[in-house]
């Protein structure tokens, strides 16, 4: 068998697989609100001297702004919006905590290359408005926790809300659920990585490959579909594992496994089907207000996955610096086709959009947790192996922004 690298097998789930370095998986505990909440005491410690107060912009309608093209802009303070730590994220992706000294990645916004637009900061009591008395349900894999996780931080950081459903496998964040009861509000994450029914790797870690149905969801989620009224849906990675892709009892074909003799068909069309079938069954669950489709979000892996060094850049890359890679550009093409289709062609109530993130997300090599997925990583030493996390983003950090554009959408009136 070949080897397979680190990017292509193991993230998300290598090991330590789906494992919270967090034990806990207790209630968070329900809190006052924070809003006044200074940035000194966010980043007392580490930071250099905060400049930074919660802002409470008030969101405009920025109807028919393209926030998918753009550049980070220096902006001091703008993501320094609450402590990870407090909203109880994940261990690995609390890199404050962890140790990670320099914390200028939280400086920086997302300037929309479209005449006239811009990004507003993200303001926690216009998006629980927007979505009051409803389910707001992430659904994918683990970057669609990632960015319901900071969700949860950028809302709790100003409203008081609890957790009221972690799944009861230690040290796993499949099947979370808070409330926010200020605005009858409840935000949940649904693990599907295949958003399909899928078996084999992606739930033993020892076994080679996964199985995927592409003729049947994921029971969890798509059972709950018609309980969501907004769902953002946000898969990629685990498409580049080998995998045997199934229609019923009949193979369609394989990624990366010509050992099994059967027709190699990549993983382009599967993740394709996937997301289609997805919307779909959104769609016509006679529920949900809003389905968005996030695009992929790519890992910023250098060197070997256990150098060191293998995320170790402190700055985004500036515009030139570094192009959307073809394949990373196809995943995101098929969103967007398959989002515009279903928009064409539903005329239900469901709206059906895309949050495009491929573009500010491949800009921020900076912003990963990188060896500070653990905590304190240099403790003993610099040692000449270590895992880094190149994948997911830090909490505070980049994916909030993700979160500033689906508040957007979710204000923006449809045409
Ligand atoms: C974040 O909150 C934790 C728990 O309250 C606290 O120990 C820590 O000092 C805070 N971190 C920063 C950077 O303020
Ligand atoms: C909260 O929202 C649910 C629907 O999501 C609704 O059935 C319920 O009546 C609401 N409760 C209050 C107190 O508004
Ligand atoms: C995972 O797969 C390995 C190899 O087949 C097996 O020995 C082990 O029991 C499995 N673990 C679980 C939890 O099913
Ligand atoms: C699966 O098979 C059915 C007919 O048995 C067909 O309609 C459908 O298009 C197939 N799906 C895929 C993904 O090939
Ligand atoms: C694949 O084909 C080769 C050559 O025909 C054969 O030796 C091998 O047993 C086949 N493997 C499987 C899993 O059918």
């Amino acid at each position: 068998r070949r080897r397979l690298t680190m990017a292509e097998s193991s993230w998300p789930g290598s090991s330590p697989p789906c494992s919270a370095w967090l034990s806990s998986t207790s209630s968070a505990a329900p809190r006052a609100p924070h809003a006044k909440m200074s940035s000194s005491r966010l980043f007392s410690s580490t930071s250099p001297a905060p400049t930074f107060t919660v802002r409470t912009t008030r969101s405009t309608s920025t109807s028919s702004c393209d926030y998918s093209e753009g550049q980070w802009v220096r902006a001091a303070g703008h993501a320094r919006r609450y402590n990870g730590t407090e909203c109880n994220v994940k261990g690995s992706e609390d890199c404050v905590r962890n140790g990670r000294p320099d914390t200028s990645y939280l400086d920086w916004r997302w300037q929309p290359a479209a005449p006239g637009c811009q990004l507003p900061g993200f303001d926690a009591g216009a998006f629980l408005g927007a979505v009051r008395g409803e389910h707001v349900a992430f659904v994918g894999d683990s970057m669609a926790r990632n960015q319901a996780e900071s969700l949860v931080c950028l809302l709790g950081a100003s409203f008081p809300y609890h957790l009221v459903y972690s799944d009861p496998e230690p040290g796993t964040r499949k099947f979370w659920r808070w409330a926010f009861p200020t605005h009858n509000v409840t935000v949940s994450v649904y693990w599907a990585p295949f958003l399909a029914r899928a078996t084999g790797r992606c739930e033993n870690y020892s076994l080679p490959y996964n199985s995927v149905h592409l003729d049947a969801l994921a029971e969890r989620w798509s059972g709950d579909a018609g309980t969501m009224d907004v769902a953002v849906v946000s898969t990629g990675h685990w498409f580049w594992n080998p995998s045997v892709y199934y229609n019923g009892s009949e193979v369609l074909g394989t990624h990366l496994l010509p050992e099994l003799n059967h027709t190699g068909i990549g993983f382009l069309s599967p993740y394709r089907e996937a997301i289609r079938a997805s919307i779909r069954r959104l769609a016509s669950a006679g529920r949900a207000r809003a389905v968005v489709v996030a695009t992929f979000s790519p890992a910023h892996f250098e060197k070997a996955w256990d150098d060191p060094a293998t995320c170790a850049r402190r700055l985004p890359y500036t515009e030139g610096e570094r192009e959307v890679d073809a394949t990373h550009a196809q995943l995101r093409s098929i969103v967007r086709e398959e989002t515009a289709a279903a928009a064409a062609t539903d005329g239900g109530a469901t709206r059906v959009e895309v949050l495009d993130v491929t573009k500010l997300a491949t800009m921020r090599p900076d912003g990963h947790p990188s060896v500070y997925m653990k905590r304190d990583p240099f403790a003993r030493g610099v040692p000449e192996r270590l895992q880094s996390d190149c994948l997911h983003f830090c909490l505070p950090g980049p994916v909030d922004t993700f979160n500033e554009i689906l508040l957007q959408l979710l204000l923006t009136k449809r045409e």
